[in-house]
């Protein structure tokens, strides 16, 4: 399978988000499947996040094959009486190169605020872990009209401290929460509304260059069946796949997408 991404001014980033989904052996097995299908699949960064038991074993099976491994979540310390966290520190060491913060999950059912997500991403990138950070609003204020005040509140609080030279080394995930598991994906008009939106608001708080180099992810059921309209919006720059990227062949479909 051999595909060239078009012109495109960042490259784009396709990753899966296993949540609590998967052992390690199972995690394992699985690259091994992945890889032999996107093999010359090129153009594109490839990462899956694996539960924090299967980190180990997910970058010694995706060593060498053109496959990142990311953690879902991280601590904003170095070390410390924290009982149950992982520090930046630690994931680096295993060879984890990105995390995922902020996910909705984490919101809405452990209480992560704004500031939790911006003392995570900002240890994120002290340490060189690439963060995706999340943001999103529910289906009652985008029926309210607040869409766009949620995403201006979480992005100017999430990344306050972002220097505009770290803008290349993030990328941001906009997922409505009324389409992440529900089989409602966002329109590809939606989405690139609302993620035309983030860029502007990151032009705004870090300068052109920093919007035009950040990476902004769509998330939401995202399947083989809509990835390629989504990815041929000008805006998205990839996607974050919870279901659809637990089964190798649909996860290998959405790292194969066409634009167009
Ligand atoms: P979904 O999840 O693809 O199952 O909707 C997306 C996510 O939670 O990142």
């Amino acid at each position: 399978m051999e595909r060239h991404s078009s012109a495109r001014p960042r490259i784009p980033l396709i990753a899966g988000n296993w949540k609590m989904y998967k052992t390690s052996a199972e995690g394992a097995a699985f690259i091994d499947d992945l890889a032999a299908r996107v093999r010359g699949v090129t153009g594109r960064d490839i990462v899956v996040a694996p539960p924090f038991t299967g980190l180990a074993g997910a970058v010694r099976a995706a060593a060498g094959r053109g496959i990142q491994v990311a953690a879902q979540d991280v601590y904003w310390e170095d070390e410390g009486a924290f009982t149950g966290e992982v520090s930046p520190g630690m994931l680096t060491d295993l060879g984890v190169t990105c995390v995922i913060i902020g996910h909705s999950e984490r919101r809405q059912i452990f209480g992560e605020t704004d500031e939790d997500v911006r003392k995570k991403v900002h240890a994120a990138l002290h340490h060189g872990l690439l963060p995706i950070m999340c943001v999103g609003e529910t289906e009652a204020e985008r029926e309210a009209g607040q869409t766009e005040e949620v995403l201006a509140r979480q992005l100017a609080h999430g990344l306050v401290t972002l220097q505009s030279e770290d803008a290349g080394r993030m990328a941001v995930a906009y997922e409505p929460i009324w389409a992440i598991g529900t089989g409602k994906t966002a329109t590809p008009e939606i989405a690139q509304q609302a993620i035309g939106f983030i860029r502007r608001q990151l032009a705004e708080g870090a300068g052109e260059a920093a919007a035009e180099s950040v990476r902004i992810l769509y998330g939401g059921s995202v399947r083989p069946d809509n990835i390629d309209e989504l990815m041929a919006q000008p805006d998205i720059d990839g996607v974050l796949v919870g279901g659809a990227s637990l089964k190798a062949d649909s996860f290998a479909r959405i790292v194969a997408f066409e634009a167009g």
